[in-house]
């Protein structure tokens, strides 16, 4: 693919603008679309649009293509694995490729003895962790708790976990009975106001065993935490080092299981195969989707060994998940990340964007934080940094000029930049990227104070 960024018409373009339309009348307009942007085919890090358009990708479709898009090894996989069988349900029968993604996984995850449920998207593997949780107690365990600004999903079980944004839940309700939801350390904006980090992790962890425990909700009957080692959705949100060990030691004192929702910083995005590992914690079950599947719909439950033991015949079970093409793709995406060293990859390009952020951050006023592990990375913008009040349009308006510029970024939380390109892209396209939306950032700072 030729050169990016290289934009023939302003976007959208002709093309683009007559698809939008009759997208605008097939189909329910409940997406959140940050951008105009009709995408006609991707490779690598670019992404070229209907109109001849190649932009730089810092989204990855949304943390999904790690591997870069169309990468010959998983297109072959999917070729192959085509012509030869698309489905038989996993439900009713066997085949070869579902175990031996499974057994792919199982090396690679830090759950004890994990053995893999296969499902199609984040959200259905967040249903299963609950019931697999509820279940492992005999139902004798009812609550969950979960944590403010978490993303979990959008049906009816992980919608009630999430607590993002209060639009996603509004007209929902009533949703799931038995979720409770916590503070989560959020350092630069720490719900029991302070500054420092460690002190952030320790109040909210004394807040659960000293509020909740005490007040609400006795820990015996608390199934498990469900919680994103680093949030997604909420804003790119890295817990200060001591939440995490502290969250599995408070798990371990009452018997609670530790759900870590691996949906967005799995698969080598922050530099290790789950991002939980940079603390070192092992949960009892893990959830998976997004980059598993290398843009086929695919994800999975990795449940602590003697947990799923406890899953009797028919208690838990669905018609595609696993598919052979999906999982073909997944087993071709693990030796991808092996054979490319991209957890190196991911690790060496996030420390240089992270310092690149940084530095302009001594620059800049509007850049009040910049945070993340690998290519993860959220820089968090403000209208002032004393009052740190998010600088929520100027967020769309760098998005927009990004865009415009050829670089297709979007937001997390309520003014987060989130950058998480694919793993693969080389040094010199996420250069070009960096500094088109350090001018673009630039440029909204001046406007800010003239
Ligand atoms: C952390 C996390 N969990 C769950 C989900 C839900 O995944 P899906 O959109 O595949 O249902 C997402 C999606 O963004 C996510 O980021």
């Amino acid at each position: 693919m030729a050169e990016a960024p290289l934009i023939r018409v302003e976007p959208p373009g002709p093309v683009a603008r007559s698809i939008i339309d009759r997208d605008s009348k097939a189909l329910v307009q409940s997406y959140v679309r940050w951008v105009p942007l009709v995408v006609k085919e991707a490779h690598g890090a670019v992404v070229e649009d209907v109109d001849g358009n190649k932009y730089i990708d810092l989204n990855a479709g949304i943390a999904v293509m790690n591997v870069g898009h169309s990468h010959p090894k998983v297109v072959e996989a999917i070729k192959r694995q085509a012509e030869r069988l698309q489905h038989y349900s996993l439900t009713d029968f066997y085949y070869e490729e579902a175990v031996t993604a499974a057994e792919k996984l199982r090396e690679i995850s830090p759950v004890n003895d994990g053995k893999v449920f296969f499902t199609n998207s984040g959200t259905e593997s967040i249903e299963g962790s609950l019931k697999f949780a509820r279940y492992f107690f005999g139902g004798s365990r009812q609550y969950f708790i979960a944590f403010l600004g978490a993303f979990h999903g959008r049906t009816f079980g992980s919608l009630s976990l999430t607590a993002s944004k209060a639009h996603y839940r509004k007209g929902f309700s009533p949703l799931l009975p038995g979720v409770i939801h916590v503070p989560y350390p959020y350092p630069y904006r720490c719900p029991f106001k302070t500054d420092d980090p460690l002190e952030c992790g320790q109040a909210v962890l004394d807040y659960i065993e000293e509020w909740i425990f005490h007040k609400l909700v006795d820990p015996s009957e608390v199934a498990a935490f469900v919680v994103e080692p680093i949030q997604g959705e909420g804003g790119y949100v890295v817990p200060p080092d001591n939440f995490l060990p502290g969250l599995r030691k408070l798990a371990d004192k009452y018997g609670i299981l530790l759900i870590d929702d691996e949906v967005q910083s799995g698969m080598g995005r922050t530099g290790k195969w789950f991002a939980i590992e940079h603390w070192g914690v092992k949960p009892d079950i893990m959830a998976l989707a997004k980059a598993i599947g290398g843009g086929l719909p695919l994800g999975a439950v990795v449940i602590r060994g003697d947990i799923a033991s406890t899953l009797v015949r028919g208690s838990h079970a669905n018609t595609f998940g696993g598919n052979p093409i999906a999982v073909a793709a997944m087993s071709a995406v693990i030796d991808l990340i092996k054979e490319e060293k991209l957890l190196d990859r991911a690790t060496r390009l996030g420390e240089y964007t992270l310092k690149y952020f940084n530095d302009l951050k001594e620059e800049l006023e509007i850049i009040g934080d910049v945070r993340g592990k690998g290519l993860m990375i959220g820089v968090e913008l403000v209208k002032n940094r004393k009052t740190k009040e998010p600088a929520t349009e100027e967020l769309a308006h760098v998005i927009e000029k990004s865009f415009k510029r050829g670089v297709v970024v979007i937001g997390a939380g309520m003014s987060t930049i989130r950058i998480a390109p694919p793993l693969v892209i080389d040094d010199e396209l996420l250069q070009k990227a960096l500094d088109i939306l350090s001018d673009v950032i630039r440029e909204e700072n001046r406007q800010l104070r003239p």
